[in-house]
Order: structure tokens, then sequence, then C-alpha cells
């Protein structure tokens, strides 16, 4: 039990609320012949560490000491004023660099949305189940939670809506489903939202990552068509990231909005860090304009598409009379339901650790940890022998599971 009690250990009261998963699969996975399943992380054989090393010597070449100094909070201006291009070039819009915030991975920008726009009971209405990072961000502002509906026939009361701080919404091979959402419920949400008066956050680190085809416009890009020229003042507020398509021990990550918002999420990220790592923006300057994303998306995708494959394949084979699932169309992850809800995903968790394999239970992406049938499986970490190897040591949990139940 965290907190409570007096003298030390009075943890503040989110802290209870909050969970180890993480840490525990982190630290599961680190023991030899362990296989995890669980982590949303890349193929790490394929981060580009050549060019990582060049693009960080040309940096200090060009910046100089500038690389090394305490930054702007809002970042390294030549990176935010690149990403306002990306972004106009990606969305057809006007986007200026007092449209961007460069933050530690998206991750901070969730955490910054947190803390300017909620105070303890406020409402999020968010995609279900939802991202656990970003539940993680949050849980310190202690907010309500509502379901997002996708279905224009089953949408969320306009009053709702109106209510909320802001709606949280990963269209593109979501986290933890590997959903791809169709462009005309895109459309629909898009409108109900700006009727309402929210902001509408769109998350988006996995836009990447489309291993069949293409995905279509975004929230951003759908609004920016309506509005038509001019800077962008709408309320959408998109989370990009270079975590999936060059690496994640950059942590660079950028929030996208209009310039109030951006401004008060600056004000936020000043209380939180004062700046991010000027070193580290220089270093994306230089591999975004060496355009190594080009070079390294086309061999990341035809990795990830053998891996979904092979992975497919072995789940039909050991886990399908038990579990039903789709084969996401890109992302990252698998998405298992029990089917007739039979199993408890949270205790098959710790028999899976016993048998040497990790995945994530399902109650760690519901607001409430109701949720408790579901399990999200990575694909793109492991080889694909080992993926097997995983699915099956989780084929005898599942067995030693029901034995136990009957
Ligand atoms: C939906 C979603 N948002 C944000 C992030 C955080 O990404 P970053 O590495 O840029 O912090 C992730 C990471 O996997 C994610 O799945």
């Amino acid at each position: 039990m965290i907190g409570g009690g007096t003298g030390r250990g009075r943890w503040a009261e989110w802290i209870a609320g909050s969970n180890d998963v993480t840490g525990h699969f982190l630290k599961a996975a680190s023991q030899p012949g362990f296989v995890s399943l669980a982590g949303g992380l890349p193929a790490a054989e394929l981060y580009p560490v050549d060019a990582v090393a060049a693009a960080s010597a040309r940096a200090l070449a060009r910046w100089g000491g500038a690389a090394l100094e305490y930054g702007p909070c809002e970042g390294f201006p030549a990176l935010r004023s690149a990403i306002a291009e990306r972004i106009s070039r990606a969305t057809g819009g006007t986007f200026h660099a007092e449209h961007v915030l460069l933050t530690t991975g998206a991750m901070q920008g969730l955490d910054l949305l947190g803390k300017a726009l909620v105070d303890p009971g406020d409402l999020i209405v968010a995609q279900f189940p939802t991202y656990l990072g970003a539940l993680d961000a949050w849980r310190p502002r202690m907010p309500r939670y509502e379901r997002l509906s996708w279905d224009p026939d089953r949408a969320n009361p306009d009053e709702q809506l109106r209510a909320a701080k802001f709606v949280y919404a990963v269209p593109n091979f979501s986290n933890p489903t590997g959903v791809l959402v169709p462009q005309h419920q895109r459309a629909a949400l898009l409108e109900r939202v700006v009727r309402s008066g929210s902001w509408l956050v769109e998350d988006d680190p996995y836009l990447v990552l489309q291993l069949d085809d293409p995905v279509g416009p975004g929230l951003l890009e759908l609004d920016v068509a309506e509005r038509g020229a001019g800077p962008y003042d709408g309320p959408v507020v998109y989370c990009g990231t270079l975590s999936k398509s060059i690496a994640p021990g950059l942590r660079i990550g950028w929030m996208v909005g209009e310039p109030e918002l951006i401004r008060m999420l600056a004000l936020a990220k000043q209380c939180s860090d004062l700046s991010s790592s000027m070193f580290t923006h220089a270093v994306a300057l230089e591999l975004l304009e060496a355009r190594v994303e080009d070079a390294h998306i086309p061999a990341i995708l035809s990795c990830y598409r053998e891996r979904r494959d092979a992975m497919h394949d072995v789940l039909t084979a050991e886990l399908g009379k038990w579990f039903s699932g789709e084969r996401p169309s890109g992302g990252m992850f698998f998405w298992l339901e029990a089917r007739r809800g039979a199993i408890d995903t949270d205790a098959l968790y710790h028999r899976a650790l016993r048998e040497g394999v990790a995945f994530v239970p399902s109650s760690v992406f519901d607001p409430h940890g109701e949720l408790r049938t579901g399990m999200r499986l990575n694909f793109t970490r492991n080889e694909p022998d080992v993926m097997a190897e995983g699915v099956r040591r989780l084929a005898r949990a599942v067995r030693g599971y029901l034995s136990e139940e009957t």
C-alpha cells in the first residue's frame, strides 16, 4: 500500500493510484533468456547509429558551443522552424515556429497538456482503451475520464465534449489496440469537437509505420482543409515524435497547435525542465536535413511487415483457441481479447512471467483498471523465432491458468 500514515512515506494522493507494470516488465526483460512482448520498442538493430554519429559531429562543427547551452524553453529555433515546415508540407497548412513546441519525446507533450489544462476532477474524453503513458502522464492531475466513441451513431453528446478539457485520440494504429480509425469517423469526430469548442489532441507516433495501405489525412490535416489558408488557429493539438522513425533515445518530440496554446505549454515546460537538450535538437536538425528518415523508414517497414506476419501466424496457431484479434495494418502491436471473456489477463500476466514471457495486460489501459480480458503484444522488437518462443510460453501459461481455474 502506497501513502497514508505519518512522517516519511506520506506520498501525494495520486501516487497511490499508479501502477508499476512498466517498471516490472522492463526489469523482467533484462533477465537472460526472458522474452518480452510487452514494450513498445523498435528493432534496436536497425537504429541508424552511423548516421547519428555523423549528424552529431556535423552539429558540433556547425553550432559549436551553442549546441551545448541551455536553450529557449520552446526548443532549438532552427529545429522548431524545420518542424513547422514539415507540418506545413504534410498538411497543406500554414505553420510557423510559434505553432511548435519541441518536447522530450511526445510523452512530455502529453504531460504538459495535463499541466496546462487539467485541474483535479476535470474531464478528459479519451479513446478507449487508452495509451498507458497518457494515463500515467495525467494521473498527477487527477482527472475524470469518459470514453471517446468514434462511431457517429453512438457519438459522445455535445455537452460532454463541451465539458471536456480535451479529447484524446490516436487515430493511426492506436496504442494499445493497433486500430486504424476510418476516414469518415475522423471527419465526424473533428466536426463534433470543433462544434464543442474543446481541444482535440491527435497523438500520432505511429504515422510512419504504415505497413499496408496509406492511411489518409489525420485530424490536423482534415481541419486545415476545412479552415483554408492562413496561420493555423484551430482546436487540433498534434503530437509527433522521431522515436519510431529514427530512434527513441533521441527523445525528440513536438506539439503543434495554435500559438496561444503553445505559449501555455511552454510555460508548463519551463516549470518542468527549463529546456530540452539543445545538443539533441541540433543533431535532429542534421538528421532531418540529411533526410535520414527517407533511407531508414523503408528498411524498418520491410522488417516490421515480416515480423507482423510471422507473429500473426504463430498467434493464430498457438493462442487462436482462446483469444481473438485482428492483424494490424501498421504500428507495433497486436491486441488480443479472450474469447467469451474467459481469461483474466491480470492473473495470466503473473503466470506468464514465471514462464519467461511478458505481455501488457489490458487493465493498465483502462483509467478505471476494469478491463481484464485483453492483452497487448509487441511485434517489432524481437526476431520471429524469439517471438514464436514467447508465444509458445504464453500458450503454456494459458494452459496452466485454465487447468487451475477448472
Ligand atoms: C500513443 C503514444 N503516444 C506517445 C508515445 C511516446 O512517444 P515518445 O517516445 O515520443 O515519448 C508513445 C510511445 O510509444 C505512444 O505509443
